[in-house]
């Protein structure tokens, strides 16, 4: 019997990305599954049911888990959702376990094996699958075109008959892969780019995107390539040196993050302060608490005539691209265990067992099992 594997609509407030697009369906048809969707699940970034070739559409969401092997979705489920799965589902998302315990508990009592992208390691074969890489990417284009819109100047050098405008000066905080593509985004505005991170592996790859590296002599290179939490003493070395280069820029990105922390406060009050009236910040952080103190989580506010923007969930506002770019992920990561339309899945498969949080009635990613178990004791 092939499996079925099943995505309904997502229902989580300002969520737009879906989890399969009609391509990708294509491609899981081919593989021997049956494909179904709940009605209407790929509106939302204008993918109608009728492109999605050789699926069934399923009236309502009950309906669809019943019948579902695999379930794909963007957002982690609902207690409600979970309550109507089978047992034995597998489920592939988003699911911010952090965030929602008393889910991770649902679906470990529900004995669900969910993977969550989240965990997916960060090593080369599994490039094609990392969701959370292709989704900074689309952020970090966007959050440009946003800082270019709300900027009170052009980012290209215009030679007019009314003068020569200068191009803006774009500054870049955090040079991740999100902070990569801003950089590479406002570099084809034609804005000048200035970029900074603690990474020292990253002053090359800005340079290559033709930005200049802001060098403030602190090197925070953290575990498994990502950065660590600074010292007080290197902190006020970094808010020196940088802010010197926030006071003269006119459209200020950031992105810095540290796993499993909130945003590292970069940019205080006084920087703020010290900047030119017109200036925008636009904290892509702000999913963590954001890299500016001013920061309000989700909100555009002006302090002194510095527009600091925070939008949440930013690859949503790209819906058609970025759930193309989730779909292929999710493919990439689920298709190795497709054999002749049945599912098989590996244990032994290092980025199945790095990225599982719940399986056979158990929490099996360990921070997060002592997150939920310690809570309910
Ligand atoms: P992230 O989203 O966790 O953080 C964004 C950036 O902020 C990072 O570059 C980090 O160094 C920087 N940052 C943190 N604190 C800062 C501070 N106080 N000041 C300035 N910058 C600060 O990072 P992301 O984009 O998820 O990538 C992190 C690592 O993962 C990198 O080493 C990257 O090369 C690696 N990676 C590996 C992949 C693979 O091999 N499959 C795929 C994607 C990323």
């Amino acid at each position: 019997m092939p499996i079925c594997v099943a995505v309904p609509k997502e229902h989580t407030a300002g969520e737009r990305r879906v989890a399969l697009v009609p391509e990708v369906a294509a491609r899981l048809a081919k593989l021997g599954v049956k494909v179904l969707i709940e009605k209407g699940m790929g509106e939302s970034a204008f993918f109608k049911d009728a492109a999605y070739a050789n699926v069934e559409v399923i009236e309502d969401s009950a309906s669809l888990y019943q019948r579902a092997d695999v379930v794909l979705r963007v957002q982690p489920p609902t207690e409600a959702e979970i309550a109507q799965m089978k047992a034995g589902t597998v489920l592939i998302g988003f699911m911010a376990a952090h965030h929602n315990p008393e889910r991770v508990a649902a679906l470990r009592d529900k004995k669900i094996t969910s993977l969550a992208v989240e965990l997916i390691p960060r090593i080369s074969r599994a490039q094609s699958m990392d969701a959370l890489s292709s989704q900074a990417a689309v952020a970090g284009y966007k959050a440009v075109i946003m800082g270019a819109d709300l900027a009170s100047v052009f980012f290209p050098m215009l030679t007019t008959a009314a003068g020569t405008i200068r191009p803006a000066k774009v500054l870049v905080i955090g040079a991740g892969v999100a902070g990569l593509q801003a950089i590479a985004t406002a570099r084809r505005l034609g804005a000048v780019v200035e970029a900074y991170d603690v990474r020292s592996a990253t002053k090359e790859q800005v340079q290559s995107l033709g930005a200049k590296f802001i060098d403030v002599e602190v090197k925070a290179d953290g575990q498994g390539g990502y950065a660590r939490e600074l010292t007080a003493e290197e902190k006020q070395k970094q808010q020196a040196i940088l802010a010197k280069h926030i006071a003269a820029s006119h459209v200020v990105i950031t992105t810095a993050a540290i796993p499993g922390r909130p945003s590292p406060k970069i940019i205080s009050r006084e920087m703020v302060e010290g900047m030119q009236p017109g200036a925008v910040i636009i904290d892509i952080a702000a999913e963590g608490g954001g890299n500016c103190e001013l920061t309000e989580s989700g909100k555009t506010l002006v302090h002194n005539g510095v527009t600091i923007h925070a939008p949440l969930n930013v690859p949503s506002q790209v819906p058609i691209h970025a759930s193309e770019m989730y779909a292929k992920n999710l493919y990439n990561l689920l298709s190795p265990f497709i054999k002749e339309g049945e599912l098989k899945l590996d244990w032994e498969d290092e980025v199945l067992i790095g990225s599982v949080l719940t399986h056979d009635g158990e929490i099996k990613h360990a921070p997060t099992r002592t997150l939920v178990e310690g809570a309910q004791k």
